[in-house]
């Protein structure tokens, strides 16, 4: 579904971000990339979404989408894909939602630009989302200010709203990072879901091993912009290649006091 071919990245003269950097992914697969501050994490999903921030682009390599080099989409391409074929979810959703409006208008609007459909049905479909997230009382919700809900409820809102038009690919950029650890594992066990219920691809992205290791069927290891380990969970975590990876996994994080490495 999604191929990534000796990738590389630059922010205006700086050296490249990242360079070699493959993927291939299956329909439903989960791919975990993990690894510190600036190591280039963000900077890939953005390359897949082809929303690099500031002076940032690709210098040499591809991206195919089915197929297809996403680097030729123009604007318009883009606007068709962003939302219903792919979409992103961040470390705080909540935050990325406009704080004086109530959580129903903005997603009616949300869903309204991507599919033109009366509002009564736009709020109909939230709700049923919302539901599908296991948020109690969709109504409720809907008629809340995002201050009113808490950050895990907030970020279940975000992979609500990311999951509206069933995308094969969930781009998920920290999205358990902001949440204590007990949400955090619910968070992550609903986006495990998504892939069994809806087929959905997921790339997350996280510094935390632990979450990585537990949710992914591929996992990549970056350091300083190169991929240092790359395999399957079992090849990475049995075979580790990299002292930073070694390193990496002497100080795994515990998960409602389970480890899952
Ligand atoms: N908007 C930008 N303008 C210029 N350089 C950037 C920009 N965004 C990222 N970079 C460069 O790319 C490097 C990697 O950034 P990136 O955000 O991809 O790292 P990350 O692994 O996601 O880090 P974090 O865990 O802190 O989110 C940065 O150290 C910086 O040098
Ligand atoms: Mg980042």
């Amino acid at each position: 579904m999604l191929e990534i071919k000796d990738l590389a990245v630059q922010y205006g003269d700086q050296e490249p971000t990242i360079e070699h950097f493959n993927l291939s992914m299956k329909k439903g697969e989960i791919i975990s990339v993990v690894g510190e501050s600036g190591s280039g994490k963000t900077t890939v999903i953005r390359a897949v979404l082809g929303a690099l921030a500031g002076a940032g682009r690709v210098t040499s390599g591809d991206i195919l989408f089915h197929g297809e080099s996403l680097l030729k989409n123009s604007k318009n391409d883009w606007r068709k894909i962003r939302g219903s074929k792919m979409s992103m979810i961040f470390q705080d959703c909540g935050g990325t939602l406009n704080p004086i409006r109530k959580i129903g208008s903005q997603y009616v609007e949300y869903i309204r630009t991507h599919e033109s459909m009366p509002k009564q049905e736009a709020w109909q479909k939230a709700v049923t989302m919302l539901t599908k997230m296991r948020l109690p009382d969709a109504e409720n919700i809907m008629n809340s200010y995002p201050y009113q809900l808490s950050g895990g409820m907030r970020q279940r809102v975000g992979i609500a709203m990311a999951m509206t038009f069933n995308p094969e690919l969930l781009l998920a950029d920290e999205p358990t990072s902001a949440l204590d650890v007990t949400t955090q594992a619910q968070i992550v066990r609903q986006m495990m879901e998504l892939r069994d219920d809806f087929g959905t691809g997921i790339i997350i992205v996280t510094h935390n091993i632990g979450v990585a290791a537990y949710m992914a069927d591929q996992l990549i290891v970056m350091h300083h912009g190169k991929v240092v380990d790359h395999g399957t969970r079992e090849e990475v975590l049995n075979n580790p290649t990299s002292d930073y990876t070694k390193k990496l996994l002497e100080a795994v994080p515990e998960m409602e006091g389970k480890r899952y490495v």
